[in-house]
């Protein structure tokens, strides 16, 4: 459905997209990830055929941005970071307008239109003023927007920022909708999280560069390892988990407990978190690490309070994913 090589866009001396490479199949939730400056909304914005780059390729559907943008804009629906504002407007006359600009048959133009606010839930507001509406409600009439001509592809730009978590609940509800309904969506975030739910790839790009692209599940396992491989230098790559335990008393002084988990060979380390608490790093899964900590713990005669995998930090993690920290 997309396929960029290579892309390069600079303004001035700044390199925006720097050889930008990445591909998008059909039926995909592609989520786009990176900080801000990334290149993300440039990266649209050559993909919706409003920007030139300046050298590499980007298809949509099989055609070239440089020689078939108007075909490629009747099968891109590009919903902007920054809606504009029509504060004299109606939501119906909003979307009448729309569909007018995309040429949609004056025929069709009421059923489409009911059919985009109805899947948008917007059709109680229909004759509400756009200006009036919620930021969640204004997000998903930009939705409605760029639904009104039809289009294979969506490139929405952040379409759940600023919203409320019920909002931003609703927005990926309809994001799901879509793909259902056949469509190639990409979406970008500056928030693995608020993608991981939805998303059946991601590509997380950083100045201009795409540093991953490919299954959550294997984002996550980066991450983790990230998240991992902190303070102790220790070489990631093998996997591992983190659990904390907490102990209610111990017999012995928590240093040697730690001392006597540290001998055994499936824990890569121990880490005395506080007097009461320990972090243990494991060479294998949590499900199987939990039952052995019990019982070593137990035999050592230390009184559990509570096993549970540590949390990972996604925002460090993602931190050192971006700045070039893993690779
Ligand atoms: N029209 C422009 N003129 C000059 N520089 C620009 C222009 N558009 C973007 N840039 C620069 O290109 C870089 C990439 O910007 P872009 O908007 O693509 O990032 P982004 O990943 O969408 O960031 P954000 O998360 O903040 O939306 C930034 O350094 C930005 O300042
Ligand atoms: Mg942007």
């Amino acid at each position: 459905m997309i396929a960029i090589q290579n892309l390069t866009k600079r303004f001035g001396s700044l390199v925006a997209l720097d050889s930008l490479t990445l591909e998008i199949g059909p039926g995909e939730i592609f989520g786009f990830i990176g900080p801000n400056g990334a290149g993300k909304s440039t990266t649209m914005k050559v993909l919706a055929c409003l920007l030139k780059q300046d050298s590499g390729e980007a298809f949509v559907c099989g055609k070239n941005t440089r020689k078939d943008a108007d075909s490629i804009r009747r099968l891109v629906g590009y919903m902007p970071d920054f809606l504009g504002v029509y504060d004299d407007l109606t939501v119906d006359e909003y979307l009448q307008f729309f569909a007018a600009a995309f040429s949609v048959p004056r025929s069709r133009r009421r059923s489409v239109i009911d059919q985009v606010l109805e899947l948008t839930d917007l059709t109680e507001k229909k004759h509400a003023m756009v200006d009036s509406l919620s930021r969640g409600m204004q997000q998903r009439l930009g939705v409605a927007r760029v639904l009104i001509h039809e289009p294979q592809v969506l490139l929405l730009d952040e379409p759940a920022s600023g919203l409320d978590p019920r909002a931003r609940i609703e927005m990926r509800s309809l994001l799901i909708e879509l793909r259902k309904m056949g469509k190639s969506l990409m979406v970008s975030s500056h928030i693995l999280s608020e993608l991981a739910e939805m998303c059946t790839s991601i590509g997380i790009v950083e100045r201009g560069k795409l540093l991953y692209a490919g299954s959550i599940k294997d984002a996550y396992a980066r991450v983790r390892s990230a998240a991992l491989d902190v303070g102790d230098g220790s070489a990631s790559g093998v996997p591992r988990e983190r659990i904390v335990v907490v102990l209610h008393r111990a017999s012995a002084p928590i240093e040697t407990i730690a001392g006597s988990l540290r001998t055994d060979s499936r824990i890569a380390s121990v880490t005395v978190d506080s007097p009461a608490s320990l972090l243990i790093d494991l060479h294998l899964s949590e499900a199987d690490g939990h039952a052995f900590v019990a019982e070593l713990l137990i035999a050592g005669g230390a009184r559990i309070h509570s096993i549970a995998p540590a949390e990972i930090n996604l925002e460090d993690a993602f931190l050192k994913l971006t700045t070039g920290a893993i690779h």
